[in-house]
């Protein structure tokens, strides 16, 4: 019988992570200029007794505040200031790279500011832009401040870009006034830490990613193509890189892939076909979520076709659907799992593929719908298991959703 379960991403990706999740991580823990700052003692304390690796950040208004010696005596690194610290010369890039999480605590308006517009105003900012691993800002400041539109726009732009942003609590500030905007408590942010890295479950995995639309050539210079960004895909390679797993990405996308990951570049389904098919029987799972064209134009010319020629006349034939050669020839124990793009009937489109192709998982989305599917940050779908089960993933950061699709493949492996 088909189970129906709903969750929210947050819910479903790394939620429950718990003790243990920070121990060995690299924590980069950014300090910004306001009056808790020497609340973020605290913090590093208690995160580097959760075993994590922290290398604490001061902006210079920071220092105003509280001294670098204190965080250098508690942190596992001596605390950074600046770009021109030490010899090393792109200090932001070495620690974005390295960092498993980042968290900002206290975030001031101004971080929040630059780091929202993209502008890399001092080291710490710049380590914020040059890292991919995920973010955790957690804002203090006045009440006026906090709730002023410009610092909500700015959160909520930050929110939509995967940052987990966690909100000030009421109570005393500085200078006796009461209300919004004093920096959550050190438990409150550690555990939002823990959440935003997740777990390693994926260590030891080897996961084929696919992503993006594929490009089929129509003469020399044009192409026919769909509106897949890639972003999904990408998503996913990325959650699964940091869960541990060994990852493979084939895509088409010009977007970049997870630090360590095979990235394999292509064009057209064939060329897919080929990258997919040579790599597929050695992994653990294998995600195809690019949009493969269905059709490419027959016998297209290696010369630009001229405009006197007049409209062409161009003729389509059907590509290979090579998911489902992945089926028909699937290792024991792979799981694997197909997209299912739909406008209408997508559930029933969506399980029908699941059976045509052997699949274990397919993750269907309505992409007509607002915010959904291709080119957005965003995604709303639903997971359907080859058991009949079905989980719905409400609209979230494509991060987020991978984080859920990454949960069922590691459900249906595990599963009797
Ligand atoms: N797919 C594939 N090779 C193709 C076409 C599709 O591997 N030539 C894969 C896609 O990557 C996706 C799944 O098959 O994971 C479903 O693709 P989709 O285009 O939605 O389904 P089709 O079977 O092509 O059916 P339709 O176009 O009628 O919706």
């Amino acid at each position: 019988m088909a189970g129906r379960g709903a969750m929210s991403a947050a819910d479903a990706s790394g939620g429950g992570a718990g003790g243990g999740a920070l121990a060995g991580r690299r924590v980069v823990l950014g300090v910004s200029g306001g009056i808790a700052a020497y609340k973020a003692v605290e913090l590093c304390r208690r995160l580097v007794d959760a075993g994590a690796h922290v290398t604490p950040v001061l902006t210079r208004a920071a220092e105003r505040f509280v001294g670098p010696t204190t965080f250098s005596a508690l942190a596992s690194e001596p605390v950074r200031r600046s770009l021109w610290d030490d010899a090393d010369p792109i200090p932001h890039t070495r620690l974005g790279q390295a960092a498993d999480v980042v968290v900002v605590a206290p975030a001031t308006a101004r971080v929040i500011a630059d780091y929202a517009a993209g502008r890399s105003a001092d080291l710490l900012t710049a380590t914020l832009l040059a890292t991919r691993a995920p973010v955790v800002v957690c804002p203090a400041m006045h009440t006026e401040m906090w709730e002023h539109p410009a610092v909500q726009d700015n959160l909520t732009l930050l929110r939509r870009r995967g940052v987990t942003v966690v909100d000030p609590e009421r109570g005393r500030l500085a200078g006796g006034d009461v209300g919004a905007g004093r920096l959550a408590g050190p438990a409150t942010i550690v555990a939002a830490v823990e959440r935003a890295v997740g777990p390693r479950d994926l260590e030891g995995w080897r996961i084929l990613v696919t992503a993006g639309g594929t490009r089929e050539p129509i003469d020399a210079v044009r192409v026919i193509t769909n509106r897949s960004s890639g972003k999904q895909g990408h998503a996913l390679a990325e959650e699964a890189a940091a869960r541990g797993a060994d990852v493979v990405l084939v895509t088409t996308a010009p977007l970049p892939g997870p630090a360590g990951a095979e990235v394999v570049r292509v064009d057209t389904a064939a060329e897919m076909q080929e990258a997919v098919l040579a790599r597929s029987d050695a992994c653990d799972a294998v995600i195809m979520a690019a949009a493969v064209a269905d059709f490419r134009p027959k016998a297209p010319p290696d010369r630009k076709i001229k405009k006197d020629e007049g409209p062409p006349e161009i003729v389509l034939e059907p590509t290979h659907d090579f998911l489902v050669d992945l089926g028909n020839r699937k290792p024991p124990g792979q799981v694997l799992v197909g997209f299912a793009a739909e406008t209408e009937d997508v559930l029933a489109n969506a399980r029908s593929k699941l059976e045509r192709k052997r699949l274990d998982l397919i993750v269907a989305n309505d992409v007509s719908a607002d915010g959904v599917g291709f080119e957005h940050d965003t995604n709303a779908v639903v997971i359907i298991g080859a058991d009949g089960t079905e989980q719905e993933v409400a609209l979230s950061h494509k991060r987020a959703v991978s984080g859920a699709i990454l949960d069922a493949i590691r459900a249906t492996r595990s599963a009797p």
